[in-house]
């Protein structure tokens, strides 16, 4: 794994990846609100930083500014209270920065860390051309149910050892921040 604040993709020159600092807040928040339309995905940030536990947000930082942001946090396997997992939710890159590779190295540098802390699986609902990149594929695969009403093919999970691993059939549950304030 790359040092924290060390350039690690080459697809977005001069990019730097990192662990959130407290005074990125209210760059977060911009980008966020900026990437959504929304406050909604800003609010829930607020909720899980409160609230959720272990929280890994990281921004890309291009020439001292942030221009993105993604956060992983706990998710629950019903049945599986021993599986460590952690749900992509949200992320955002400013409108005038997507498709530059700033996303997917976001991805990619949280999901090293996921897995560094320990985390066996991760998942996240999104577009299915997007996610299938980074290694994940649709979580029926490994019995995995969203707790949402969701087509089969936007639930999408990442698993590491998956040859090796148990069935790991059962719904998957998102902080309960995500339900709302
Ligand atoms: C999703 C998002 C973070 C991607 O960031 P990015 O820096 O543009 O991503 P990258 O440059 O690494 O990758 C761009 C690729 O992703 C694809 N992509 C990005 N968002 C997509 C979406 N919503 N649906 C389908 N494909 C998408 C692009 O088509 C592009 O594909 P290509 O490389 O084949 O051309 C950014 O588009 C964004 O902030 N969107 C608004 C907020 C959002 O929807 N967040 C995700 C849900 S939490």
């Amino acid at each position: 794994m790359a040092p924290p604040g060390h350039p690690i993709d080459p697809g977005a020159p001069g990019l730097v990846v990192r662990d959130e600092r407290s005074e990125d807040k209210p760059a977060i928040h911009r980008v966020t609100l900026a990437a959504f339309g929304t406050a909604e995905e800003a609010d829930l940030i607020e909720r899980l930083r409160r609230d959720a536990h272990p929280l890994l947000s990281l921004v890309g930082e291009s020439a001292g500014a942030v221009v993105g942001h993604i956060l992983f946090s706990p998710v629950t396997i019903l049945g599986h209270p021993g599986i460590q997992a952690m749900g992509l939710a949200p992320m955002s890159v400013l409108p005038g920065r997507q498709r530059q590779g700033i996303g997917s190295a976001l991805v990619r540098a949280g999901l090293e860390r996921c897995r560094a802390i320990g985390a066996e699986v991760v998942v996240v609902l999104g577009h299915p051309a997007y996610y299938p990149r980074f290694g994940f594929v649709p979580a029926s695969r490994f019995g995995l149910r969203s707790e949402y009403d969701v087509p089969d093919d936007v639930f999408l999970a990442l698993r590491w050892c998956a040859g090796e691993a148990a069935p790991l059939a059962g719904t998957v549950r998102y902080h309960a921040a995500f339900a709302g304030p």
